[in-house]
This record gives C-alpha cells, structure tokens and sequence, in this order.
C-alpha cells in the first residue's frame, strides 16, 4: 500500500525487533483522521480508514523529503475539515491520455484530495465509449477544427482534426488507479446544454434535427438536448447506465450549466412536453430532466450532482448543488437543505489568470476572463475563500466540500495544465483541510517547501506567489 507514494524512495531501516514501519487501522479515529507517531523505535501510522492512513503516508513522504531522507521525531494528528474535497479536470476542450490523467491524479493525492471530477463530454468532443451508441466516439469525438487564440475575438481555426477518448477498458484503469489513492472519480456527462458532440453523433437528440457538427470554438451554444422528445431520456438512461458500470461513485455529476432556452420554445415536441406535465415555462422543462434522472440515479443507489443552474426552474431536495457563479447558488441551496459544493469561479477557477501583473499576465496563455478583469485567482485570494459566508450553524452542515476546476479552452498541453493547477491547489488542499485553523504566513512558509516537492517530481508550476509577482502592483 505504501508503494505507490513512497516508492523506492525512503529505505526504512529498523534497528529495533519491530518493523520499521507500521500501518494500522483504527477504529476509534474518524474516517479521514490519522495518527503518525515517529519514534526512535520505528514510525507507527494509524489512521481511521485506508484514505486516512494514505494521508498519512503523504505526510511520511513530505517529512522524508524535507528533511532530506531523515525522519525526525514526530507525532501528527489530523484530520481534514471537509469531507469533500476536488479538483476537476475538463479532458473536452483538450484532451488528455490517461498517463495524463493519471498524473493529475497523483497531483490531488499529494495535496489529500478525495474526489476527481472528469468532465467528459461537451460541445467540442465526447470522450467516454459508450458500447450501445459507438458514434458518440467515432463522431462525437472529432471536431474538424480548432479556433486559434482568444476566441472571443478569434475567427481563425486549425484545420487540422482534435480528438481523443477513453476506451472502457481505460477508463477502469483510472478508476482503480485513483482508488488506490483514496481518490473517487465522479464522471460528469452534460445535459442538456454543452452536449453538441452528441447532437453531431445523433442529430435525433437535438429539437431541429441538425445537421450538427462537433463545435470547433469555445463558448455556448444554442444547441440542446431535445427534452420534449421521450428517446432523448432513452437515450440518457442507457448512456448512464454503461457510466454507472464504470463508476462507483455515490455521485453522478449531469452537468446542467449554460444551457440556453431558445431552442425549446420553438420545438413542437419541448412545447408539448410543458403542456402535458403543466410545466410553467422552459426553466422548469430542464427541472423537469433534472427530476427525472435525479429520481433514476436514486432508485440505483447513486446521488445526483450538477452546476447550480439546476436551481433555476426548482430542485429537489435529493439533488447536490455545485456552485460556481460565485456563491449565491450554493447559499440558496443550502438555504433549502440541498447539500453543495462549493467552487466559486472568482476563487477556484485555476483557468482563471493568476497574477495581476500586466506583464506576467501576457506571457500566460491566454486565460478565461479577461486580464483587466480583478481579482484575479492569486494563490492568497483561493486560500482566503469563505466556505460559510451568508449561512447559519444548521445551512453550514449542507456544505459537503470545496473543489478547484481546470477548464481546457487554452491548455493544449498537460505542462500547462500543471502551471495553471499549481500552486493554488495547495491553497484549495489547505481551505478543505484546515479552513477553521487558518494562518497564511505559515502556509506560505510551508508552500515553499512544497514547491521543491513539485520540483523533484518535475510538476510545473506558476513562479508569481514564489518571486512576489502575483499580488496587485502597487
Ligand atoms: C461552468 O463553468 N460552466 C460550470
Ligand atoms: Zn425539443
């Protein structure tokens, strides 16, 4: 079990009858607490589950690193304030192998994450095979094209194919590989909106018909699943069901964001769907979807999750709220009882620019938002974020966690998915850790040392907290 953190990095040498390293379940700890004990007899871990004892095993190797291969004696007890803690990875936008995946992975488990969000289908490619439509791979996969640049003011595009996805078969693979982690993977398949990769695969899906293609620039598209249409929840149940196959995870995340109404009010099928089941208007035809799966996802023991626009048309009381428009939706949800994540775009978005100089932020790829925009997401302003603002002692108890997100627009390569990633996702670790003991002199002091981790492990990372250049110039 140490094997995978440690490696053949720390030779451990006992000197003493008993090993030199012991792990132990413990089952007077919470869940996720641990105890390390580094005595001169030996090093004793024991934690409240296997996750526990792994956190523990990441401080073990933290200890080993810093103190360049010697231990020094040591007790750590611990345990992380919030049950959920993520990060989120787009594989749409651009797309990554699963060695990738796998690295990104590695990367949550040295900073104790606990949940990896694969975003795996939107409008400019479905990454996920799915056995009973294969087009959704052969089509839905490919896009012609690729806008060059910002593509808010771009209209020039690659002619050259993107694509890529997941065997079934990989897919597996990274599940386990992420269990060994103490990671759960939550797979999000969009609906209805950002599913134009599936439009172009089966133009049946959609309210007009098509043609379709797979969308070669960013953004949002009027394009939507056809909710009026019975096969359209058909074909959602049967995709969902080879995603369950795949995924263990309590959680299914159905995305449900930016997803336009137009398209609705002129299907004669959407129409008569608000008809039948006296719905008032287009905002409750996605609630309408939304219940409908929520209530499917249940009777198969699995909770649904979505970005907070399934507040908008009312939401059951099952459903889990995402908020990432700030925290209004995640407050409202709590305000009714709904549980939420909160990963609010002004302080975990890490495709969001990370330093306020004009001269940094041009070298950066170019970012979402706009550079003039502020704040940006610095390392303190993410360490700072408020989970429990607006919320009374009874809402707070619906805040499950916090998660940092990585949207693919403008990271073509993995280096610089690692440069956008850390080190701010050491500040969402320490917000889903220690958020009621908070001390920022102190993280930064200990965010040094991390970053020659980061070296030794060859992670790429932003150089503005650690040269200064990351606050607003003075
Ligand atoms: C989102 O960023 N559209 C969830
Ligand atoms: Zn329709």
């Amino acid at each position: 079990m140490a094997a995978p953190i440690l490696g053949g990095k720390l030779a451990l040498e006992s000197h003493a009858a008993a090993p030199a390293l012991s792990l132990a379940g413990d089952s007077s700890l919470a869940r996720e607490e641990y105890v390390l004990d580094v005595t001169r007899r030996g090093i004793e871990l024991r934690g409240g589950s296997v996750s526990a004892v792994l956190y523990g095993l990441q401080s073990l190797r933290q200890l080993a690193f810093e103190n360049r291969g010697t231990i020094p004696v040591v007790r750590i007890h611990d345990k992380p304030f919030f049950a959920y803690r993520g990060a989120m990875l787009d594989v749409c936008r651009h797309f990554s192998p699963i060695g990738e995946v796998k690295r990104f992975i590695d990367i949550l488990a040295l900073h104790k994450l606990n949940v990896f969000h694969w975003h795996l289908t939107d409008d400019q490619g479905w990454r996920i095979e799915i056995r009973r439509y294969p087009a959704l791979t052969q089509t839905g996969s490919v896009r012609r094209g690729t806008v060059v640049g910002d593509h808010r003011t771009s209209s020039e595009y690659t002619d050259e194919p993107y694509g890529g996805y997941y065997t079934q078969d990989e897919i597996r693979e990274v599940v386990a590989y992420a269990a060994e982690r103490g990671i759960m993977v939550i797979p999000e398949i969009e609906m209805p909106g950002h599913a134009v990769a599936a439009l172009a695969a089966y133009p049946w899906l959609g309210c007009t018909g098509g043609p379709y293609e797979v969308m070669r620039t960013w953004g949002v598209s009027e394009d939507v699943l056809c909710i009026g249409k019975e096969s359209t929840l058909g074909f959602l149940k049967d995709v969902l069901t080879e995603v369950l196959e795949l995924f263990p995870s309590e959680y299914i995340h159905i995305g449900g964001d930016e997803s336009p109404r137009k398209r609705w009010k002129s299907c004669p099928f959407c129409q008569e769907r608000i008809r039948r089941e006296g719905l008032r208007n287009e905002a409750e035809l996605q609630s309408y979807l939304v219940r409908r799966i929520e209530e499917w996802l249940r009777d198969r023991g699995r909770r649904l999750i979505g970005w907070d626009e399934i507040l908008e048309g009312g939401v059951s009381q099952d459903a889990t709220v995402m908020s990432w428009r700030g925290t209004r939706g995640g407050i409202e949800a709590a305000r009714h009882g709904n549980r939420v994540v909160m990963v609010p775009c002004d302080y975990f978005y890490f495709d969001y620019y990370q330093t306020h100089d004009p001269a940094r932020v041009e070298r950066e790829t170019v970012a979402t938002g706009r550079p003039d925009d502020v704040p940006h997401v610095t390392v303190r302003r993410a360490y700072e974020f408020s989970p429990y603002e607006g919320l009374d002692g009874g809402q707070r108890q619906c805040i499950l966690g916090v998660q940092g997100n990585i949207w693919r627009e403008y990271m073509v390569d993995f280096r610089q998915v690692e440069h956008m990633l850390l080190p701010r996702l050491a500040a969402l670790a320490e917000v889903a850790w220690s958020c009621d003991r908070r001390d920022f002199p102190d993280f930064s002091r200990r965010l040094f040392r991390l970053k020659e981790l980061y070296d030794q492990e060859g992670y790429r990372y932003a150089p503005y907290f650690f040269n200064g250049t990351d606050t607003v110039p003075q």
